[in-house]
């Protein structure tokens, strides 16, 4: 089972889809800076998690929802960066993964589309008590053939039946956490929620969620169901929900599940100009900004700032990475992707890695001078985005990108 083995009509969709369902992009900003959202000490941060909440170690809250503090992204065991993995090896990775102690696993319909449902039901029926997870429906899909027949659809009676298939594909009675993939700029986010709710109250979802929204968006949402987790792309060099998103999780007592935590890949340091990018590489074939060879280049010394900081830890710039974005909230759960048992050990080590302040400082100070080159997404794809034009606005207008619901007579 390989992208290049696919049908044309698959690749077509994938073509179409694939940075869609990838998520992302954010402003236009060649040279993006930041502030600080360390508040302070991030190792107290931990200290008040540990005391506070009382969770086993190794444990984080989504809201109300607990899992293990680094999840497992399961979209690249269908596609997205280069070859997926047989079924059988993405099985096995799955398995390891959660051998390793992760308990928290990402799927979507979208991923295949539904190869990665498939794929993740089957590998975790056996421990299926043991872990959580999360999928997201909201993309115009053939439940049956898995056809792309349209965009964005999150009409109330669409997400019900698409529930009631991915329940099947995942071979569970329900999905514990269930995202609205995007938000869809023809459906009130309260009718969207009212949804969820309804699925919550027949025992089919457990939580829901919401991906690449905005604070506007988050706030109706979840003043007419509570939601508990956001997940949008978060990662050292992707910084656009520290301005709104992440402060409103924080205030609303909601999780955050950050999306390519590794950049794609590009903050492993693995990703160096000379890669070859292979013909289903999304990174190449969509032309992500940041994955042109200016970039590549130009970028290095992000890299260069991650390879330092490891180098007290004997930690690689992915696991300096992950260990950073763990270090800033304790509602903060990553979810790394990859198609290789080696590489998930890798990442499932990070949490090992404890930053102290002056480490995090460097790492701040260092990104602040540097900056990065490159948008985080192609222009097209940015408009499935509900954040605004600049760093600092991540909803459009005051309502966020979804239609007012229509005013009760
Ligand atoms: N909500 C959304 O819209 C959205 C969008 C995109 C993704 N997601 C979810 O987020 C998950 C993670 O995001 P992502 O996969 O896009 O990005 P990511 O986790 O930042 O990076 C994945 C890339 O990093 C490489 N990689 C991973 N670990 C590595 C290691 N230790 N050393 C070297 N390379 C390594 C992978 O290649 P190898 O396979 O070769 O290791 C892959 O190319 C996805 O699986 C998916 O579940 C959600």
């Amino acid at each position: 089972m390989t992208i290049a083995n696919n049908d044309i009509t698959r690749r077509d969709f994938i073509a179409k889809t694939a940075l869609v369902s990838a998520g992302l992009a954010f402003g236009k900003f060649a040279f993006a800076s930041t502030k600080s959202m360390f508040n302070g000490n991030a190792l107290n941060l931990l200290t008040t998690l540990d005391g506070k909440l009382a969770l086993p170690a190794g444990r984080r809250k989504l809201g109300s929802l607990e899992v293990s503090e680094l999840g497992f992204g399961c979209m690249n065991i269908a596609w997205a960066y280069g070859d997926p993995p047989s079924k059988q090896d993405s099985i096995k990775l799955i398995r390891s993964a959660h051998e390793q102690g992760i308990s928290f696993f990402d799927t979507a319909e979208i991923y295949g589309p539904h190869i990665s449902e498939q794929i993740t039901g089957e590998a975790l029926k056996s421990v299926r008590n043991d872990v959580v997870i999360a999928s997201k429906i909201g993309f115009d899909i053939d439940f049956d053939s898995g056809q792309m027949m349209g965009g964005l659809n999150s009409k109330p009676e669409h997400i019900k039946q698409a529930v009631n298939y991915m329940l099947k594909r995942l071979q569970t009675d329900h999905i514990d956490l269930l995202y609205q993939h995007r938000v869809d700029p023809n459906v009130p986010i309260e009718e969207v929620a009212g949804t969820m709710a309804e699925l919550i109250k027949e025992g089919k979802i457990r939580h829901y969620g919401l991906s690449e929204a905005g604070a506007a968006t988050i706030r109706r949402a979840h003043a007419e169901h509570p939601v508990t987790a956001v997940q949008n792309e978060y990662s050292f060099w992707t910084r656009d929900p520290e301005a709104e998103v992440i402060p409103v999780c924080e205030e609303l007592g909601i999780g955050f599940v950050p999306w390519s935590p590794l950049g794609m890949g590009y903050l492993t340091g693995t990703v160096k100009s000379d890669y070859q990018f292979s013909e289903g590489d999304i990174r190449k074939s969509l032309n992500f900004p940041r994955f042109s060879k200016e970039a590549l280049v130009k970028n290095q010394p992000i890299v260069d700032l991650l390879i330092k900081a490891g180098e007290k830890h004997q930690a690689t710039p992915g696991q300096v990475s992950l260990a950073w974005l763990l270090a800033k909230k304790p509602f903060i759960v990553p979810i790394p992707g990859t198609r290789i048992i080696s590489h998930m050990q890798e990442n499932t080590s990070a949490v090992k890695v404890k930053l102290s302040t002056s480490d995090i400082q460097e790492l701040e100070t260092g990104f602040n001078s540097i900056g990065v080159f490159g948008d985080r997404a192609p222009e097209g794809l940015k408009e499935s985005h509900d954040i605004g034009t600049s760093l600092g606005t991540s909803s459009k207008g005051t309502n966020g990108k979804t239609p007012l619901p229509k005013t009760k007579e």
